[in-house]
């Protein structure tokens, strides 16, 4: 089981994007203990090849770093995610990446997922890219800034990333029409709220969870045209990786007990969009 000093819904609660960084470098015992943290990480829920690399940024000083687009500056180090592709790859990317990203965020350091706004290729040679490999999502790592620059501002903005859908919108009884809100949902009340405050690409929250006979079923709704952006990466599957490792590791740090399975309730029909992912059976 993964674990940390701290606990997980407190670091859960303080993780933010930040895409502007003081240029200072990370300290040599910051870099050992994350990188300690990343060999230690366990096999992922599908078993999937998903490899984690802490990598210096070319020197910039406060300003842009090479191969963000202009979009993070200051920042020196990068963790950069690598994935052999394979059934469940994105949902397993998404759990290991986050696991790491809120080993950061408990260091006091900032982080932001970024799916879309790197340059692959210049990524891919820091991390000695394989054939076969991929690149679904880098973070950059460092200390935030005090103040987010005007790009980082503009991003916060579009995404609306301060806002989360409300629990009754994600949450529902035996199929999608009956929703649920925090009182109906017993133990599983606060796992859910952490999948809820879990960041997403664009902020799209595109998790839906179905209570059926004490299961948990979880499901993808997609955005429409979404698919199309990001080529052979769906960051959809990686947002539910994300919910995954929030949803469990809240479980765990409670005492719950359960366990990921394929066992899909057949409810029928879906909402569009919609497709079933993975089923928390306790
Ligand atoms: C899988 C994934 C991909 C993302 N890709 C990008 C990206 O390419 N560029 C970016 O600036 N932010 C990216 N984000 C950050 C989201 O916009 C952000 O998590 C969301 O708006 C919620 O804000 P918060 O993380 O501050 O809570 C991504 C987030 C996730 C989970």
């Amino acid at each position: 089981m993964i674990s940390y000093d701290k606990a997980i819904t407190d670091i859960i609660r303080i993780r933010r994007s930040w895409r502007s960084y003081r240029p200072d470098p990370l300290g040599h015992a910051d870099k050992e203990r994350i990188r300690a943290f990343l060999s230690g990480l366990d096999c992922p829920p599908f078993g999937s090849a998903v490899r984690l690399v802490l990598a210096d940024a070319p020197a910039h000083g406060m300003g842009r770093v090479k191969g963000t687009y202009g979009v993070v500056t200051g920042a020196s180090s990068f963790l950069i995610g690598v994935l052999r592709p394979s059934e469940g790859g994105f949902e397993d990317f998404g759990y290991l990446f986050e696991a790491a990203v809120l080993f950061v965020t408990s260091l006091g350091l900032g982080t932001c997922w970024m799916g879309g706004t790197f340059d692959r290729g210049f990524f891919a040679d820091r991390a000695s890219l394989a054939e076969g490999e991929i690149i679904p999502a880098i973070s950059p790592v460092g200390i935030a800034a005090d103040r987010r620059s005007m790009v980082d501002r503009l991003f916060v903005l579009a995404a609306g990333s301060r806002s989360r859908k409300p629990l009754t919108d994600l949450i529902s009884r035996d199929g999608f029409d009956t929703p649920l809100a925090g009182g109906d949902l017993g133990p599983h009340a606060l796992p859910l709220e952490m999948v809820r405050i879990a960041p997403s690409s664009s902020n799209r929250q595109p998790w839906r969870i179905v209570l059926k006979d004490g299961v948990m079923h979880f499901f993808l709704t997609r955005t429409l045209g979404y698919s199309l952006l990001f080529g052979e990466v769906d960051l959809q599957r990686v947002d539910m990786g994300i919910a995954m490792f929030h949803f469990e590791q809240t479980a765990r740090e409670l005492g719950m007990k359960g366990s990921w399975s394929v066992a899909d309730p057949g409810i029928s029909p879906l909402p569009s969009m919609t497709e079933y992912v993975v089923s928390w059976v306790p």
